[in-house]
């Protein structure tokens, strides 16, 4: 047995993977509780440092006509303070044509280091889900919210968010694919702008930028909890089955 497993972190840890913060009140605390006059109330600030790349990379973006000059274009992307902690910038990987597009959060540590999507052990069980539809993974083009690694793995924060979607939307444009599968609750939260756990989102279809969407477990939570892993193959089925729907 591991000797970091803890059964009561690793619950949360589902718990947070399923239902977000919903149950965790937010709270002020204040920093000197005996004196309330001098107390300040604490809050979590968002990074204060925003690096603007160039003021038309927007509008640069029309000049992008394949995901090799759009990677040219916003590969040293400065614009929130990730670019300043990553090591590689992580673009997406696949088949530029692909009629399938899988998103999922951010890049982690071995993302980080290879500049490749997916490719740690949450990876491997991708391409193995992938493979239970019939799926390869050269077949489909793999990406992320975030193309930077948050520190410690933490989840994205809003503004992070904010300044790396339009990467996303543009590779969308690029790509065209019939059919998104969606990774886990904080990719979900952030592509479907929805507010809501991760079981009410399973076995709906949505549509994001004029793409029909579904979601699933992430890959790393199946590997912490291999019982949803039944769930995740009802949800890939039925995305299979979108998907052919598509196809013609
Ligand atoms: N988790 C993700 O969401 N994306 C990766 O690329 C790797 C792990």
């Amino acid at each position: 047995m591991d000797n970091n497993y803890n059964p009561f972190i690793e619950a949360l840890k589902n718990q947070k993977e399923i239902f977000g913060d919903e149950l965790f009140e937010q709270i002020t605390i204040s920093v000197d509780t005996f004196n309330p006059e001098n107390s300040q109330p604490l809050e979590i600030k968002e990074p204060k440092e925003v690096y603007i790349a160039g003021n038309s990379l927007f509008e640069d973006f029309d000049k992008c006509n394949t995901l090799d000059s759009f990677y040219d274009l916003i590969h040293n992307c400065q614009k929130c303070s990730l670019g300043t902690t990553r090591t590689n910038f992580v673009f997406g990987v696949g088949n530029p044509n692909a009629d399938v597009m899988i998103v999922g959060e951010a890049p982690g540590a071995e993302e980080d280091k290879q500049g490749v999507t997916f490719v740690g052990r949450a990876g491997k069980l991708l391409t193995d889900i992938l493979k239970a539809i019939k799926f390869e993974r050269d077949d489909v083009y793999i990406a992320n919210i975030l193309k930077c690694r948050p520190p410690q793995n933490r989840d994205p924060l809003p503004l992070e968010v904010k300044e790396c979607m339009p990467y996303l939307y543009k590779q969308m444009d690029l790509i065209k694919p019939k059919a998104i599968l969606c990774l886990g609750r904080v990719a979900a939260t952030n592509l479907l702008n929805q507010k809501i756990s991760l079981t009410k989102m399973r076995g709906n279809i949505y549509e994001v930028h004029g793409i029909k969407t579904m979601v699933t477990y992430h890959p790393a939570a199946l590997l912490r909890n291999p019982n949803w892993k039944r769930g995740c193959w009802e949800d890939v089925q039925k995305f299979r089955k979108l998907y052919d729907s598509l196809k013609n």
